[in-house]
């Protein structure tokens, strides 16, 4: 199975694919399914601010849409001009989004600048999540 610091790389690789000409502020993500498929995503903005989208969204959308939906953990990285500086936290949106198809061990990975790495379980990230189901 696929380490942290590989799928942090993978989100490395994917941030070079996002198109943020309004923030220069670059995401990437890499989604590990259950089966040990990735999918990654990056962030991709609008002149409509509201109309863009984070990387996290980005690998989820594209593994649901592909038929993934069990997943085990995601690595997300991020800076300004796609330079990585501090953890890229996901914003409020991609932790609810993530929320209707992971449990409460699902992994969060993180990297700085100086190659440290964090990780925080979805229970640390995002407690007490709304659910219908
Ligand atoms: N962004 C993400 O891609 N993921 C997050 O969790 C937070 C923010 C993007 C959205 C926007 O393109 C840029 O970062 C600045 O907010």
């Amino acid at each position: 199975m696929i380490t942290p610091e590989e799928l942090l790389k993978k989100a490395e690789d994917a941030m070079q694919g996002a198109y943020a000409p309004y923030s220069d502020f670059k995401v990437g993500a890499a989604l590990l399914c259950k089966d040990g498929t990735v999918f990654t995503g990056c962030n991709i903005e609008n002149s409509a601010f509201g109309v863009s989208n984070c990387a996290e969204r980005t690998a989820l959308f594209k593994a649901v849409s592909e038929g993934y939906m069990e997943f085990i953990s995601i690595a997300i990285v991020g800076g300004k001009k796609g330079k990585i500086e501090d953890f890229c936290f996901p914003c409020g949106t991609c932790r609810q989004a993530l929320s209707e198809f992971t449990d409460q061990t699902f992994k969060f990975y993180f990297k700085d600048g100086e190659d440290n790495i964090a990780s925080y379980t979805f229970e640390e990230i995002l407690p007490h999540s709304f659910d219908l189901l």
